[in-house]
């Protein structure tokens, strides 16, 4: 079978390279899953390029965490999938609810396999039944940056409710999920973003407060002047040490930050008097469980919710895609197909 492989010692997506691999058979309580779709996520930039958790990957590894596709055969006593389901591996092996276990617990792509390959066995604990209005593109969305979203807005912390305010940083994967999904909870939903186009996109997802963060790099001001004062219940924060103190300042009374991302590098100020003053609070967030996903599953079939996706290339552009997803010119997710043409189901 085909697959892109993340070659050990890799440092530049020069080590990504297509291989052919031996086709993987199910063990027991196993599935086999013919993939359809994979998409990226920024995590998956920094693994070929030697600057994800514990530096260059050790030994090859297929690529991506994120992928959707369909059971094609079973292996002895499985019971939760049968031939035919159209399925989403989880991030993280073996991390079905409740606080991170003591156990092992790897994420797919680094340290252990990714999707991106024609075929991948799942443990069936490690997978879950797609929201049935999704396409296999749109349900690659989900995995890693749609479970994230959902963590940060319902899980960790007080859940949202309607009539929050939340505050999402920029227009990519994640932040876009959780502009979706706070929506449809009913959530007043505030975007930053570089780039006034994208703005507007966000608009006409049902974003009511639109912010530079370019023009206005003060942005906290924006947020409490769009809330008549009170500043937003929940900040999904993608930025990290470089937007933290922005965050803080737009909290409401009681307001939380989720803690998610790097993407404006590792300096800033992050000296947590605003969140005192305000009586915030600040979780750090490390994508969810499976327990997580399946509600989030239920959330999005019951409001017909269908994530953002920009672009989607086929498989043979898969160095193409991460340039793409690098050059951060996207507004959601960025997907690879197989077997599918650009568009399919
Ligand atoms: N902790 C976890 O479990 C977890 C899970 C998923 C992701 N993450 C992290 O969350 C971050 C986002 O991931 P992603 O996959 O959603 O990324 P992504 O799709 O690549 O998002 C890129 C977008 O983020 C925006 N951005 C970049 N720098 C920014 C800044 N300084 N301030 C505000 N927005 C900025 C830009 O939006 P505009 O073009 O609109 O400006 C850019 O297009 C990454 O750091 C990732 O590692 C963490």
């Amino acid at each position: 079978m085909k697959a892109f492989v993340i070659k050990a010692g890799s440092t530049s997506f020069d080590g990504l390279v297509q291989r052919e691999l031996p086709k993987p058979a199910p063990g027991a309580g196993e599935i086999l899953v013919e993939m359809r779709a994979a998409s990226l996520n920024f995590r998956d930039l920094l693994v070929p390029l030697g600057r994800y958790f514990g530096g260059p990957v050790p030994i090859d590894l297929i690529a991506l965490s994120d992928g959707a596709g369909e059971v094609v055969a079973l292996g002895n006593g499985v019971s939760r999938f049968k031939v035919g389901d159209r399925i989403c591996g989880t991030f993280f092996r073996n991390y079905v609810d409740g606080p991170p276990a003591a156990v092992d617990r790897p994420a797919l792509g680094s340290p252990v396999d990714g999707v991106l390959a024609e075929y991948v066995v799942f443990n069936e604990r490690d997978a879950v039944h797609m929201p049935a209005n999704l396409t296999y593109i749109e349900a690659a969305t989900l995995p890693c940056a749609g479970v994230t979203a959902w963590h940060g807005l319902m899980v960790a912390g007080r859940q949202i409710k309607p009539g929050d305010t939340v505050l999402v940083l920029g227009t990519g994967g994640v932040s876009l999920q959780a502009l979706q999904l706070a929506k449809a909870a009913g959530a007043k939903v505030l975007v930053t973003s570089s780039d006034d186009t994208k703005l507007e996109r966000a608009r006409l997802l049902g974003a009511s407060g639109l912010i530079n963060y370019k023009k206005t790099p003060e942005w906290s001001t924006e947020v409490l002047s769009l809330t008549n004062g009170r500043g937003a219940d929940c900040v999904i924060e993608v930025g990290g040490a470089g937007t933290l103190k922005q965050s803080m300042l737009s909290l409401a009374h009681a307001g939380k930050v989720a803690m998610i991302g790097v993407l404006s590098g590792f300096q800033g100020d992050t000296n947590p008097h605003a969140m005192m003053l305000k009586g915030g609070s600040l979780h750090g967030i490390f994508v969810g469980n499976r327990t997580m996903f399946e509600q989030m599953n239920r959330a999005i079939e019951a409001n017909d919710i269908h994530p953002v996706v920009d672009k989607v290339f086929s498989f043979s552009q898969t160095v193409e895609a991460f340039h793409y997803l690098q050059s951060q010119a996207h507004f959601g997710k960025v997907v690879l197909t197989m077997g599918l043409e650009a568009g399919g189901k």
